[in-house]
């Protein structure tokens, strides 16, 4: 909670500035007064009239506004502030604050502040990337101003990588982290399987499942956020490893259950890979020659089950284990079954048939089936997908603990 907490918003031009009004919403339903700066390039993503209906205040655009001086100066609107938050903080703003500008309300304020800052960057790959942005970064780092994301992911520039501004429930556990806030996760251990595995037949070839372990990451994300000290084990994927979370990478689905068995005990166990179910009887030690003629006979013998490994551990079984169930049809149903089958306690199952466009894609629509029953989410970014299975989890392991 964030009760009686006044953060300064500041809204710098970019695309995700749209982010930023529902970040003021979860800002303030947490207790929060938010005030926001608009500045003149955020202006153009979202109107001033929309920031101040959020904020329930006037917007603050002008340096050089008669009123606002008079009624509160620019000085003042950054020392009534318990904490400062750049969302979307572009690479103009951040080096302004590197270099220490002032041409603007906004970089006024960041100057003239002596409370602590929180940037969310949102920026091209290639201007996050840039040494320039780098080096501003680096400096802000050591002046203590602290980063929330930017998260890998597709970019509305028509890109992929590190740009995107962090989710708006991600900059709220930000906030609450600076303010020292206990975080709905912390104490708690958690474990987290991603992407696929991969299982060699001879030194150069290897069998190997779909997979782009963005939802896996993302729940690693989102525990950590929630302040879980986690632990990702994760076959080859192309995604950074997201901020407090410490990732193990693995290839074969025998490393993966040695790396998870290996980071037992844990609280929670989230078993999110896409395991191969089977692996080379005999993986050649050299390069399989093509022979004329003659085609290579591979035998396949299977995989260990990671999840159902977890699930069935006795003593220092997870208190909570949640495996997936990629389905293409009769969803809950074979859900159900898996469920029974791997004994774990909580299936996430999700419709993965081509149609949906979810291998590999950003959104997901998921049921979870527990003892419960079954719950249906509406359709939702794999991002949101896993902030809502944190927030979940969170409340299973606190009431098991009251
Ligand atoms: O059996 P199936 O692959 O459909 O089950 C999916 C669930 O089981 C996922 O949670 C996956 O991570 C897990 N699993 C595993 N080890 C395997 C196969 C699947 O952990 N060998």
């Amino acid at each position: 909670m964030l009760g009686s907490k006044r953060i300064l918003l500041i809204i710098g031009g970019g695309i995700a500035a749209y982010k930023s009004l529902d970040l003021i919403r979860r800002l303030r339903e947490r207790g929060a007064s938010v005030r926001a700066i608009l500045t003149r390039a955020g202006a153009e993503f979202v109107t001033p009239l929309s920031v101040s209906s959020l904020t329930g205040d006037k917007v603050y655009q002008d340096l050089f506004s008669l009123t606002d001086e008079a009624e509160m100066g620019h000085i003042q609107l950054s020392r009534d502030a318990d904490l400062l938050v750049v969302a979307p903080a572009t690479a103009d703003l951040i080096a302004k604050m590197a270099t220490g500008r002032a041409d603007d309300l906004a970089s006024t304020a960041l100057l003239a502040t002596d409370k602590p800052v929180l940037i969310a960057p949102a920026m091209n790959v290639r201007m996050w990337l840039h040494p320039a942005t780098q080096r501003n970064i680096a400096q802000l780092q050591t002046d203590r101003v602290s980063l929330v994301g930017p998260n890998d992911g597709d970019m509305a520039c028509g890109e992929f990588g590190p740009g995107r501004m962090a989710e708006p429930l991600e900059i709220v556990a930000a906030v609450e982290a600076a303010f020292g806030a206990p975080r709905l996760l912390d104490g708690i251990s958690a474990l987290v399987t991603a992407g696929p595995t991969l299982e060699p037949i001879d030194p150069v070839r290897f069998i190997s499942n779909r997979s782009s372990g963005k939802q896996g990451y993302a729940i690693a994300g989102a525990l950590a956020g929630l302040g879980a000290k986690t632990t990702l084990v994760s076959g080859p994927t192309s995604l950074a490893t997201p901020q407090g979370v410490n990732r193990i990478a693995v290839e074969t689905a025998h490393e993966m259950l040695a790396a998870c068995e290996g980071a037992l005990p844990t609280d929670v166990a989230v078993c999110a890979a896409a395991v191969a179910d089977w692996r080379i009887d005999h993986t050649a030690n050299q390069k399989i020659k093509k022979t004329a003629g003659g085609l290579p006979s591979l035998k396949l013998i299977e995989n260990p089950d990671i999840l159902h490994t977890l699930a069935t551990r006795g003593t220092s079984r997870p208190r909570l284990v949640i495996g997936f169930a990629a389905e293409t049809e009769k969803v809950v149903e074979h859900a159900k079954a898996k469920r029974a089958k791997k004994g774990c306690d909580w299936i996430v199952a999700n419709d993965v048939s081509p149609a949906t466009g979810v291998m590999g894609g950003d959104e997901n629509t998921v049921h979870i089936v527990s003892a419960a029953g079954v719950e249906t989410w509406p359709k939702l970014a794999k991002r949101d997908v896993a902030a809502k299975l944190a927030q979940k989890i969170a409340a299973h392991l606190k009431g098991a603990a009251a």
